[in-house]
């Protein structure tokens, strides 16, 4: 190569590094909690790797290989020859239930395998990842779920943290001083629900969800004592009629399952089982107007078409805005909430 010459052969490499190495590194991660090694470096900090081998009880040759790569993923930092939790790692050394850790079980065991069929998936329009991977015969991944409880806890659990710290802000961001009862559609095991009930002490709410989530949800009503107020009733939405008698609609976490013609069709359902002056709620991911991002949106429309429906994504605030309207109900506002998630506000006309 002449002197004149630039070589870009390694220069252009770089800015694809962190996409090519993505999946060594979250294997480095998962390998990492299910070892525990985060609450044992928060237990015992400053151990060495013979001493991270023993109590991991692997060889100390492949406990070498784990401690550099959580090392160079920022996950540990290594001081001579003594091991550390790093800011990024410290979150989950505890609390396995809550945001960050219960993410990690649910990308390893439900979205790892089944991701390697995107490309099929969008040459299809269908969810191939979950067809190939996950046993079952349900179309959808919620249908697989109630056949397999190890998952549907992992599941439910990464989805409980998420709608913690959204239903934690919605308690007193949501004015439900009007409504005087709740339809909480796909409501899942009542985290929105149980804290929207304890807020707001005169509330009904109805969940409606799948019989074995709606199941799980009432043990976990009862044991909290809110069964006089809050009940889920199993049903499934695309059979079924919206139960009537409510004042306002919540979709928690739900329309970005389904596609655009199934969301108008929930959207008209719960404009039917609801009078003139009904509150509706859409809570969901948010994704810009512009489909520029973020990232959240990006991995969540990935995980819909492959995985959990083959058929969603995460719409725009505008698209759920007009969808709405269609079918008689106006917007009224829209909320930024929890991590990354967004609430549209509507009322029937
Ligand atoms: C992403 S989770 C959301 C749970 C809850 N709303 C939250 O925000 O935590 C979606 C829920 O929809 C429920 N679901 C899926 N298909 C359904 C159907 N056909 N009828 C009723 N519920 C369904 C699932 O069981 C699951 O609980």
């Amino acid at each position: 190569m002449s002197d004149t010459q630039i070589d870009t052969s390694t220069n252009s490499i770089e800015p694809l590094r962190e996409l090519f190495y993505g999946h060594y590194r979250f294997q480095y991660l998962s390998a990492a909690c299910q070892f525990g090694l985060f609450e044992l470096l928060g237990r015992e900090p400053g151990i060495t790797r013979k001493e991270v081998a023993e109590r991991l009880g692997i060889q100390e040759q492949p406990a070498r290989i784990l401690l550099l790569g959580c090392t160079s993923a920022g996950l540990l930092r290594k001081e001579e020859d003594r091991y550390f939790n790093t800011p990024v790692s410290e979150p989950l050394a505890g609390k396995l239930d809550d945001i960050p850790a219960a993410f990690v079980p649910w990308e390893q065991q439900i979205n790892y395998r089944p991701m390697f069929w995107f490309y099929e998936s969008l040459k299809e329009y269908s969810n191939v990842g979950l067809q190939r991977e996950i046993p079952g015969a349900s179309p959808t991944l919620y249908g697989r779920l109630a056949e397999d409880p190890a998952k549907e806890t992992v599941f439910h659990n990464m989805m409980g943290s998420v709608s913690r710290v959204m239903a934690e802000e919605l308690v007193d961001r949501l004015d439900l001083s009007k409504v005087t009862h709740l339809l909480d559609i796909g409501g899942g095991t009542a985290v929105n629900a149980t804290h929207l009930a304890r807020r707001w002490p005169h509330l009904q709410i109805t969940i409606a969800d799948l019989p074995t989530v709606a199941e799980r949800a009432n043990e976990k009503i009862a044991s909290l004592g809110l069964s006089d107020r809050v009940r889920a009733v199993g049903l499934d939405v695309f059979k079924d009629e919206f139960p009537k008698g409510c004042d306002a609609v919540l979709f928690g976490h739900f329309l970005e399952i389904w596609s655009i013609e199934r969301n108008r069709e929930l959207i008209a359902k719960a404009a039917r089982a609801v009078e003139s002056g009904a509150s509706l709620f859409v809570a969901t991911p948010e994704a810009y107007d512009d489909e520029t991002g973020p990232d959240v949106a990006a991995a969540l429309s990935a995980y819909f078409l492959t995985i959990a429906s083959g058929e969603g994504m995460v719409y725009t605030m505008r698209e759920y805005e007009e969808w709405a309207s269609e079918v008689g109900f106006e917007a009224t506002g829209r909320l930024s909430v929890g991590i990354g998630d967004a609430v549209i506000t509507g009322v029937k006309r």
